[in-house]
C-alpha cells in the first residue's frame, strides 16, 4: 500500500521524506489556505521536493473551466495529479483529462455509486472520506470494503485511495481490506511507528546494556562520517552509499 502525505505544508513533508515511507502527496483547497502561499508556488514546491504523484485540486464548478484549471495545473510538474470533486461536470472533466494523458483524482467520494461512476470515466485514484463519513454516524471503512469488492469484480484500474484519514487504526484497516492507497496526516503517519511496547522493550534493553559496561565500537572507531552519508536513492528507493 502507498503512502500519500495529507499536506500542503512544505517544511513538514521535507521532514518526512527521509523515513523513506512518502510515495506522495494529496492537498485540497482548505489545505491550501491553511498552508498561506499560492496555488501554484505551493504545488511547485512539493513536486520539487519529492517525486512522487502530488494532488492539486481545481476550483472551478463547471467542465469548461475545470478542464482549463486541470490542464495548468497539469503543466506546474510531470508529477501534478489533477484533482476533481464527484459531480457530473468533475466527471466528465475527468474524463476530457485523461484522454489528455493527466492523471486525475476523483474527490469526495461517499458511497459506492459514486466510486463506481469514478472507475467509469476513466479515473487514476477515487477518494473515499472515510473520516467525515464516521462523523455522519456511518462507517467509512465499509464503504471502503465495499469499493475494493466492487473494483474487483470488475477489474477497474482506478485506485482506491482513502483520504480523511483520522487515526491509526484507518490506515490499518485501509491496509487489511486491500485499498492501494492511504493519505496520511503527517501527525498521524509518526503514530503509526508507536507502540508501548516497543518503547517500553526498548527502555528495558537499554537499562541491561548499560548494565554490561560494554560499547559495540572498538575504542577509536569513528565511521560516523561515512554512515551519515547513506541516503535513499530517490530513482529505485534503495538505500545507497
Ligand atoms: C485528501 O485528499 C482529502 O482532501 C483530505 O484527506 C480530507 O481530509 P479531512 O476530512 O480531514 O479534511
Amino acid at each position: 500500500m502507498k503512502f500519500f502525505i495529507d499536506t500542503a505544508d512544505k517544511n513538514k513533508i521535507m521532514d518526512l521524506v527521509p523515513t523513506g515511507m512518502i510515495d506522495g502527496v494529496t492537498t485540497n483547497p482548505s489545505l491550501i489556505m491553511k498552508q498561506g502561499d499560492d496555488m501554484a508556488t505551493t504545488i511547485k514546491g512539493i513536486c520539487n521536493i519529492q517525486n512522487g504523484p502530488v494532488s492539486a485540486e481545481v476550483t472551478a464548478i463547471d467542465y469548461a473551466h475545470m478542464v482549463e484549471e486541470g490542464q495548468y495545473l497539469a503543466s506546474l510538474a510531470d508529477n501534478v495529479v489533477v484533482k476533481v470533486p464527484l459531480t457530473v461536470d468533475g466527471l466528465i472533466a475527468c474524463k476530457t483529462l485523461r484522454h489528455l494523458k493527466i492523471d486525475v483524482n476523483v474527490t469526495l467520494c461517499f458511497s459506492v455509486a459514486q466510486a463506481l461512476l469514478a472507475a467509469k470515466a476513466d479515473a487514476t485514484y477515487i477518494s473515499p472520506f472515510v473520516g467525515r463519513l464516521d462523523d455522519t454516524g456511518e462507517s467509512g471503512m465499509d464503504l471502503i470494503k465495499d469499493i475494493v469488492k466492487m473494483y474487483g469484480l470488475y477489474g477497474f484500474d482506478t485506485q482506491v485511495l482513502v483520504a480523511s484519514i483520522r487515526n491509526v487504526q484507518h490506515v490499518e484497516q485501509a491496509a487489511v481490506l486491500g485499498a492501494d492507497v492511504c493519505t496520511i496526516p503527517p501527525k498521524v503517519l509518526l503514530e503509526l511507528y508507536e507502540h508501548p511496547l516497543t518503547e517500553k522493550g526498548l527502555d528495558a534493553f537499554l537499562v541491561d546494556w548499560a548494565n554490561t559496561g560494554q560499547s559495540i565500537l572498538p575504542e577509536g572507531h569513528t565511521n560516523l562520517e561515512k554512515s551519515t552519508k547513506i541516503k535513499l536513492s530517490e530513482d529505485d528507493g534503495s538505500f545507497a552509499i
